[in-house]
């Protein structure tokens, strides 16, 4: 048994989310590398210190802390969205915490905790482990940047007073990461725990249609060329298009639009946007890249566009490790006996690239409405702790 402490695992995670809190409801704004981020992740370091743990941050801001020389890893990430809730992250890192700590305590296995860098991807997809398993080369992801067009390179010097190598994956025995479900199934069907089966795909790209910057009231419209037009014709037309490559579970998302010069008198001339898609099928992913590809090289030719591409960022679908996962359905079936359910996770996690170096696993507790990605994110603090405690079992 590892006796985790239920009031000690919310007071941090409470506290946590006094870094970069937004005022609304209990939602936090700390993106990668900001001060908040920052702040959070020296604090972090130090609770891991007092909990006998050895804090160390790699060259990109992760934060691990070790155990020993061989222990099991686990946590998740502390950055957020631009407009995050309190718990994507974050609960799997002071989970963790809680864990490690608990275990120490009474002499228990060696348990480190990490908090990966970027998860939220405000420069890749999850960009600090992505980098750590070697699925991201560090010299591209030092090019890669954010939509101000800040670089990853310069935002990582921010922490380089902190930065020491990076941590050798060897010591690490496996990886469970502990997180929100962030959609609507557990708490639709009254279930407390989900166990990971596998982790989506996604593909992720910027794409720019270049028009004709014009005035507004002048340029008649049979001679404009309108690059938010276009980029409008494109969602209409793939939304269709995709219909017979995709699943129910399939997504794709127009989430970042920048029109310039986003004047109301001016005609746009440029429109770049993000481009992502997710399933768990890699050659549905292709074809829809097929798809989105040859869509927006009619669309560019029919209106006289010109058409450019960023970097194609993406990670593969991952099936999460059998034994992991068993230990993670033995606790659950205890604590939470009959409400319980496997399930696939369509959110991306840290755990997909941690399953390149070693196995992985994960679990969900329910996010109340399913709603994630905004300040109104929430669990019941039940749940919370039902979480921990299959988290400490498994670990055992
Ligand atoms: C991670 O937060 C994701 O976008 O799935
Ligand atoms: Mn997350
Ligand atoms: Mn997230």
């Amino acid at each position: 048994m590892i006796p985790a402490n239920p009031d000690r695992f919310l007071a941090d995670l409470h506290h946590l989310r006094t870094f970069g809190a937004s005022g609304v409801d209990k939602g936090v704004v700390r993106p990668a590398f900001s001060d908040a981020d920052i702040a959070a992740r020296r604090w972090l370091a130090a609770r891991m210190e007092e909990a006998g743990l050895t804090p160390h941050f790699d060259p990109v801001g992760n934060l691990f802390g070790i155990a020993g020389e061989r222990s099991l890893l686990m946590g998740s990430h502390s950055d957020s969205q631009p407009e995050g809730g309190w718990l994507d992250g974050a609960l799997g890192v002071i989970a963790a915490l809680e864990v490690a700590r608990a275990s120490r305590e009474v002499g228990g296995p060696p348990i480190s905790v990490v908090s990966f860098q970027d998860e939220e991807g405000r420069f890749g997809v999850t960009t600090g482990s992505a980098i750590w398993s070697g699925n991201l080369d560090l010299a591209k992801a030092d090019t890669l940047t954010d939509h101000a067009g800040v670089p990853f390179a310069e935002a990582r010097a921010r922490m380089a007073d902190l930065a020491g190598d990076f941590v050798d994956p060897a010591q690490f025995t496996g990886f469970i990461e502990m997180h929100i479900e962030q959609g609507p199934w557990l708490d639709t069907e009254g279930d407390k725990i989900g166990v990971v089966s596998d982790i989506v795909g996604i593909r992720d790209m910027r794409v720019t249609f270049g028009g004709q910057q014009n005035h507004a009231g002048t340029t008649p419209m049979h001679l404009r060329r309108d690059a938010f037009q276009a980029m409008s014709a494109f969602s209409s037309a793939i939304n269709d298009r995709f219909r017979n490559v995709v699943t129910p579970a399939t997504v794709w998302t127009i989430g970042h639009v920048t029109l310039h010069p986003n004047a109301s008198s001016i005609v746009p001339g440029r429109a770049t946007f993000s481009m992502q898609w997710r399933d768990g099928d890699t050659d549905r992913l292709a074809r829809m890249e097929e798809i989105i590809r040859s869509t927006a090289q009619e669309i560019a030719e029919a209106r006289g566009m010109k058409l450019s591409y960023g970097p194609m960022l993406g990670l593969e679908p991952v099936v999460m490790d059998a034994g992991l996962r068993g230990a993670l359905e033995l606790g659950a079936a205890s604590v939470a006996p009959g409400k319980w359910r496997k399930m696939p996770s369509g959110a991306l996690h840290d755990a997909t690239n941690v399953g390149a170096l070693m196995p992985v696993a994960m679990l969900f507790v329910p996010s109340i409405n399913g709603i994630s990605h905004d300040f109104a994110e929430d669990t019941a603090e039940a749940d919370l702790v039902a979480g921990l405690e299959v988290l400490a079992r498994a670990a055992v």
